[in-house]
């Protein structure tokens, strides 16, 4: 399901047309759907009901706590990769035990952070975090649950920047070493090292790899139990697809439809599993709007010069990633039927979208059939709910973009336009 939609002509999120909420909050913006949004969360949650997860949205694809909020009322939890994060969740009102907390370079500060506030399961990267995590945990006397970030060596087939389920990644540890592993710190008393986890990349638009790594991973639990072991979580990450053109990522239904069958059982028998989705369920609940400040040539090309560039989404400039992107209002005969990278509409020319930033890297789209554009023209980039916002930067010391939430015919701004004053505030006065 999808929110924005074109409506006599012009784009609309839901019953509201997006110009209004340009017009009100200015330019760039990142407008969310509420009903997407919990849509797709829904979606995820009858898809994998078999198996009762506790799904942890991944607060790093799109973090403000107004839509943290939304999906922890659902009762999600969340994935966590920083204090930062954590902080966010428990500022969002997710309960600290439904947090589950990643990433290779936990600092001190931030692992005692997390024991303190009681996170749910704390996914541990390599020995030596490990070893720093247990002696935190016994000099605060306080117990945490720990699973293990196995490294299955599947291939996601995905941009190699966020491929991270191969060996030779930063990430987790072989699936081999688990074994040692386990020997080694299975039995701390303060660190109870009790689940495993998964995380080989995203978006990952086939289950192949998905059944792959599950596969390998029960033959490490089995190992793992018959060698005295207790493994009572498995957290199988995130990475799910999301529709950047029309149609192009399976459904939650067709992920579990491979995923359900391998572990039902397991869960009958009391394994508790965990999920850590981001893109599939913000995603296509956000646009980013932006105007066109000029049109320009340059030799064979156009160039459409917007309010918004890599700054405000990195995306497409960082993994060459596709984000369809067209006028909310277009000149009739071009209200486009679908999202795709060729649109088959007499009259399109091919045209680069570019930012205000100083670098030939800042774009939105390279070569793009687009319809007639001219300055002050509205324009929605499409499915940038997930890592957009979140990887928004201040390079060239533009202010971040304010972000609008559409909850039904309520119209809420969530995070206000950060001010020329924002962009000093943190320098010290010399
Ligand atoms: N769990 C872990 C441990 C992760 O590292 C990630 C994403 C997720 C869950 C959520 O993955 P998702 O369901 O959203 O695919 N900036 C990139 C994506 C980086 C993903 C990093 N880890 C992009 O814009 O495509």
């Amino acid at each position: 399901m999808d929110d924005f939609a074109y409506r006599h002509g012009e784009l609309h999120c839901g019953s509201i047309r997006v110009s209004s909420i340009a017009d009100r909050f200015g330019t760039p913006t990142y407008l969310y759907s509420a009903a997407t949004l919990l849509d797709h969360h829904r979606k995820l949650a009858q898809a994998f009901a078999p198996l009762q997860p506790l799904i942890c949205y991944s607060v790093k694809s799109s973090g403000n706590i107004n839509l943290c909020r939304l999906l922890a009322e659902e009762g999600a939890g969340m994935d966590v990769v920083s204090g930062g994060e954590l902080h966010r969740a428990m500022a969002a009102g997710c309960p600290t035990e439904h947090c589950v907390y990643a990433g290779v370079g936990k600092t001190d500060a931030e692992i005692e952070f997390a024991i303190l506030q009681g996170v749910g399961v704390l996914n541990v990267e390599s020995e030596a975090e490990f070893e720093v995590v247990a002696a935190i945990a016994a000099r605060l006397q306080r117990t945490c649950a720990a699973a293990l970030r196995v490294n299955p060596d599947v291939d996601p087939k995905t941009h190699r920047y966020t491929s991270t389920g191969r060996k030779e990644t930063k990430f987790g540890v072989d699936i081999e070493r688990a074994r040692a592993f386990f020997a080694a710190y299975g039995n701390d008393r303060w660190c109870r090292l009790t689940g495993i986890h998964l995380h080989i990349g995203s978006p990952v638009y086939s289950v192949q790899p998905y059944v792959d790594a599950i596969t390998k991973t029960l033959a490490l639990i089995d190992d793992l139990k018959a060698a005295g072991h207790t493994v009572d979580t498995l957290d199988l990450g995130g990475g799910f697809g999301a529709d950047y053109e029309t149609g192009q990522s399976p459904e939650a239904t067709v992920y579990a439809a491979a995923i359900v069958p391998l572990l039902a059982e397991r869960v009958r028998r009391g394994l508790r599993v965990i999920l850590e989705p981001g893109r599939t369920i913000v995603a296509n609940a956000g646009i980013l709007l932006t105007r066109v400040l000029y049109m320009k040539q340059s030799g064979d090309k156009t160039f459409v010069i917007c309010d918004a560039g890599m700054n405000t989404l990195l995306r497409p400039s960082h993994y060459d990633a596709f984000h369809f992107i067209w006028p909310t209002a277009p000149e009739a005969g071009f209200v486009p039927l679908h999202r795709a990278r060729s649109i088959e509409l007499d009259g399109l020319t091919l045209m680069d979208v570019v930012g205000p930033i100083c670098e030939s890297g800042d774009f939105l789209a390279i070569d793009r059939p687009l319809p007639p554009l001219r300055r002050g023209d509205l324009v929605a980039v499409f499915t940038a709910g997930a890592y957009g916002m979140s990887m928004a930067s201040r390079y060239n010391s533009v202010p971040l973009p304010a972000e609008v939430l559409v909850e039904g015919n309520e119209v809420r701004l969530i995070r206000r336009r950060e001010t020329w004053d924002d962009l000093i505030a943190h320098e010290c006065q010399a």
